[in-house]
């Protein structure tokens, strides 16, 4: 690596993992820069959730490494992947509606006992926060801690548990699937949260079905397909329809669908 190179914030150095002689990922590499969104795409049982397991402490590789900020770092536990930056952000705010934004933002302070301002569960510390962390993110709309999660949109939910994961120190956020459940709207507003926090110089691993959503915020991509690379690429080397096709199975998809036309001929 030449001297002017990030150092990745986190990498996988040739790992496989296997579930009871399943291989859901083998033999693969890649490398998260702070600062850029790297998008993990592939069909159904492609090992994208494997690979986000291993990343975040759920699971442990079989075999390879993993380094944070280049050192070789064996995850014991989720927790201890947060404590070296690594956040998912779950879409779990949506199923606490009658929660307040600043109970929102203590809750994941809890894990921890006597972590950071909240020792005392003191809501109004909590709901400053929470509000300034919004509004850092491009969220105004926000003003009152005690407004209930239930209340706010899907995008302002995103952003409130993203605002959460990086007061409590994130550097390299995990989003699976953020606009699976959004309209066009919503998702709009959480690809430019997207480019925001980006732009705070902190790294995102996003996963998502959405060609058209993955293309307009990517910097670095990499399609899996039954554990193994199928492609990689950066920004500006594939267009929209490249990817669509990759992620479809490419050539895979064009021999199934000629075959199945030959057999329907055939009839
Ligand atoms: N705990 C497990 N035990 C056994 N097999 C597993 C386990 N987790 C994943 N697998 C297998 O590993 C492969 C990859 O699964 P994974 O969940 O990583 O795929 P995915 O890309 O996230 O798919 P999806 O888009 O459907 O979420 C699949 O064949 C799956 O059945
Ligand atoms: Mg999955």
């Amino acid at each position: 690596m030449s001297s002017y190179e990030q150092t990745p914030v986190i990498e996988l150095r040739d790992t496989s993992k296997s579930f009871l002689g399943v291989q859901a990922v083998s033999h693969l590499s890649m490398a998260v820069l702070p600062g850029q969104v790297f998008c993990l795409l592939g069909e159904n049982g492609a090992g994208k959730s494997t690979v986000i397991k291993m990343l975040t402490g759920v699971e442990r590789p079989t075999t390879g490494e993993i380094l944070v900020d280049g050192e070789v770092t064996e995850f014991t536990s989720p927790r201890h992947a947060r404590e070296r930056g690594i956040a998912t952000v779950y879409q779990e705010v949506g199923t606490l509606p009658l929660m307040s934004v600043a109970r929102n933002f203590i809750l994941a302070a809890e894990p921890t006992k006597g972590w950071g301002p909240f020792r005392r569960l003191d809501l109004d510390k909590a709901s400053a926060i929470a509000i300034a962390g919004l509004r850092e993110l491009g969220i105004n709309r926000i003003t009152d801690g005690s407004q209930l999660v239930g209340t706010m949109s899907g995008g302002e939910r995103q952003a409130l548990a993203i605002a959460r994961a990086l007061h409590f120190g994130a550097r390299l956020l995990v989003l699976d699937e953020p606009t699976a459940a959004l309209g066009v709207r919503e998702s709009a507003s959480v690809l430019k949260l997207i480019h925001t926090v980006r732009s705070r110089g902190i790294a995102v691993v996003l996963i998502t079905h959405n060609a058209y959503h993955a293309h307009s915020v990517g910097d670095a991509f990499l399609i899996l397909r039954r554990g193994e690379v199928l492609a990689s690429f950066k920004k500006g080397e594939k267009s929209v329809g490249e990817v669509i096709e990759l992620m479809a199975g490419g050539e895979e998809l064009r021999s199934l669908l000629t075959e199945a036309e030959t057999s329907l001929a055939s009839i």
